[in-house]
């Protein structure tokens, strides 16, 4: 491995998912202004969420990642970003309150949007042009001028990405995230859902537990974990040049760090460990994630572990896992295995999103809520069987209610996908098909926890 890390090291590498700017002066000129603007997230967030995800890799929390496959400017709205923010409390409350487990917040949003694809071209009716790669790349329209990769859109990622955090950042510590206000939650199009009645129930029992709390004295003047909540920003580190140019020394460490977002993960496509994704990722010392899939040998695991994580530090990587639950039946437990007997620390997440898409009847691309739950099932009960611990879920969703993926309490089905399909690019569960997925963790968690609690009365979780 050659040491010497430099934010540009990485071009040098081979690059897979990238896009041909056709105006090289154009592009650099971008760079050269981004470099310039503030960083996003602050090198202590990075670090603390770190120490968070160290507390997951031991067994003593639950990572909670979600929110779009792709960010776009048309869905630019304060409306889209709060009920995205909102589902994911209601989801961190059903698991905090429901199972008893601390969960670390982390959104797929403020920065996710670029996005690997299968195909480097589309065709539609005979006409062949270059794939859209989100919005930070190119344009969504079928029209080749539409497609060609416009570095101005850079900026407008930035920018849209940095008004995203600031709204976020002050629903988390303003008192929108006050456990008081856990009704509010609760979206109108959800609260007759069967989902939305129990979650009013939880809710119910939510304020029971807090009036005994406010009469012994802790409220929301009293205590801050009650009025306000840790939320984390993440998004796949795909196009390196926006990344490089928001890498910054930190001056309390003297550490780089990439500031567009406290946590990036390296996709499935582009984690080749002699390529430029793992180089610019490995010397940063933000909280790092890679997608796993049914393909990946135990060798080239380890050797990917030992690039990212040297030092086998806890918390700085997230194996986040998307191979199917038949195959992850089968392959997850040998890497399960070398990975322990290695002693590598790693948290392990489950993605069941990713390896569930298909192409419905009506030819919308979807995905089945019951494989996504099945998925979910078999990651928890392979760790359970290993004796290692299920950290946390990364899943693709949306506050708002749309019909993208089949099944659920509202029996979506393939024939009414069209009537409210939104995606930039993957199918997303939607408010109500979230909450159902949250109250099937916390069951599974829950009861795991009462198994483990018989074998190992005295294990806690942690504070955070
Ligand atoms: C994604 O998370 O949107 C994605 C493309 O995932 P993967 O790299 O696992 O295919
Ligand atoms: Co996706």
């Amino acid at each position: 491995m050659n040491d010497a890390w430099t934010p540009e090291s990485w071009r040098s590498r081979p690059i897979l998912q990238v896009p041909t700017y056709p105006d090289a002066a154009a592009l650099g000129a971008v760079e050269a202004e981004l470099r310039h603007f503030p960083p996003l997230v602050f090198a202590g967030e990075a670090r603390r969420l770190k120490r968070l995800l160290a507390q997951v890799a031991e067994g003593r929390a639950f990572l909670l990642q979600g929110g779009d496959c792709a960010e776009s400017f048309a869905d630019f709205h304060p409306n889209n970003i709060r009920d995205t923010f909102r589902v994911l409390l209601q989801m961190a409350v059903v698991l905090t309150f429901g199972a008893a487990v601390p969960v670390v917040k982390v959104g797929r949003l403020g920065g996710q949007f670029a996005k690997p694809r299968s195909a480097d071209t589309e065709t539609i009716d005979g006409i062949t042009l270059p794939a859209y790669r989100g919005d930070m790349i190119n344009g969504m329209d079928f029209t080749s001028e539409a497609r060609i990769p416009d570095p101005q859109r850079m900026i407008r990622a930035y920018n849209q990405s940095a008004s995203t955090l600031n709204l976020i950042r002050a629903f988390a510590q303003g008192g929108y995230a006050d456990l008081h206000q856990v009704h509010l939650w609760n979206l109108s199009f959800v609260a007759d859902s069967p989902q939305g009645g129990r979650y009013k129930d939880l809710a119910g029992r939510l304020d029971e537990a807090l009036a005994f709390m406010a009469a012994c004295g802790l409220t929301s003047e009293t205590t801050p974990q009650i009025r306000e909540t840790s939320f984390f920003t993440s998004h796949e580190a795909l196009l390196l040049n926006y990344e490089e140019a928001l890498a910054r020394v930190d001056s309390t460490t003297g550490d780089w760090y990439d500031t567009s977002a406290h946590l990036l993960w390296i996709g499935e496509r582009t984690r080749d460990p002699d390529d430029a994704h793992v180089e610019f990722l490995r010397g940063v010392g933000n909280p790092i994630g890679v997608k796993i899939g049914p393909g990946i040998e135990g060798d080239e695991l380890i050797r990917l572990i030992d690039m990212l994580n040297p030092a086998n530090e806890a918390g700085r990587l997230t194996l986040i896992v998307r191979m199917g639950a038949e195959k992850l039946a089968d392959r997850l437990p040998p890497l399960i295995g070398r990975v322990g007997s290695e002693g590598r620390r790693v948290v392990w997440v489950s993605d069941p999103m990713h390896a569930n898409t298909v192409k419905s009847s009506s030819g919308y691309k979807t995905r089945h809520f019951d494989r996504i739950l099945e998925e979910v099932r078999t990651f928890f009960a392979v760790h359970e069987a290993e004796g290692t611990y299920a950290g946390g879920v990364h899943f693709e969703m949306t506050g708002q209610d749309v019909t993208e993926c089949v099944g659920g309490a509202q029996a979506i089905t393939e024939a009414n996908l069209g009537a409210r399909y939104n995606t930039h690019c993957d199918p997303r569960l939607n408010a109500s098909q979230a909450l159902e997925l949250a109250f099937l963790l916390a069951e599974i968690l829950k009861e795991g926890r009462s198994r483990e609690r018989k074998r190992e009365p005295g294990r806690a979780f942690a504070t955070l």
